[in-house]
């Protein structure tokens, strides 16, 4: 049974290009870094964040010394023990991001076996300062699939059928993952604020489904959870438009 719950709206910012979004975000980090040193901050995986990450590389002012990053998800190795194919996301920040700033990353990967304690460090000083979302085109964030209830915690879960053709196109299903260890959204929701990336029209639809504000937020979109989170921001490069029933 869904509790009931007190949503709010959460703003959404237009941006005329997916580059403009990333350079946005990076602006809210960099903000988020001057203000509080010692923020932590949660990074999302995808081709939505690559423009940020190129633009938090190019802005060499910030101080990153006392910053602690995490990881908002990874997948578990294809139980076939074949050598995967794909590139882990511990690979995908370090690379895009960790090897080029300073500051304690902490690899979502190290905690397979201790999830709780993983969740614990994000949440400690009463929930991360920032989190950063994309969308999946199923409406998961991080990878809390639907079905996932807004307590739901750090955890190993199934991908999602949608997930793994919209991920793994392509590839051999004994070289993809089906598991994945993700941030819970109780964590996630616990944060002092949240953003969320969404760029391309083929994310519209989602978006407008889970952020429809005559719709209620329910367990088949889980990013519609974020209804429940008092500072939610979400940058788009596409005019939202909702259908109203
Ligand atoms: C993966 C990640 C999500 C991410 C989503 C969208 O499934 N677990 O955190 O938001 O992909 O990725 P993209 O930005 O490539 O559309």
């Amino acid at each position: 049974m869904v509790k009931e719950h007190i949503s709010v709206e959460p703003r959404i910012i237009w941006q005329d290009s997916a580059n403009a979004v990333g350079q946005e975000a990076a602006r809210i980090v960099a903000d988020q870094l001057a203000c509080k040193p010692d923020s932590s901050i949660v990074f999302p995986t995808g081709k939505t964040p690559l423009p940020l990450y190129e633009a938090l590389r190019g802005m060499t002012q910030i101080d990153w010394s006392s910053s602690q990053l995490f990881q908002l998800d990874e997948y578990l190795p294809p139980e076939s023990g074949k050598l995967p194919e794909y590139e882990t996301f511990a690979d995908f920040m370090h690379t895009q991001l960790w090897e080029h700033v300073d500051g304690q990353k902490h690899y979502i990967k190290d905690y397979l076996q201790a999830p709780a304690t993983y969740e614990q460090m994000v949440s400690r000083n009463n929930g991360p300062d920032l989190v950063i979302l994309g969308i999946g085109s199923n409406g998961h964030v991080a990878f809390n699939e639907p079905g996932s209830q807004p307590d739901s915690p750090t955890r190993v879960i199934n991908l999602a059928p949608e997930t793994l053709r919209s991920n793994f196109a392509g590839l051999s299903p004994d070289k993809c993952p089906h598991q994945a260890m993700t941030l819970g959204l109780k964590a996630i929701l616990q944060a002092k604020k949240v953003l969320l990336l969404a760029t391309g029209v083929a994310k519209h639809d989602i978006l407008a489904k889970a952020f429809n504000p005559s719709m209620p937020p329910s367990l088949d979109c889980p990013a519609s959870w974020l209804k429940l989170h008092p500072n939610t921001l979400i940058l788009t490069d596409f005019q939202v438009s909702f259908q109203v029933d």
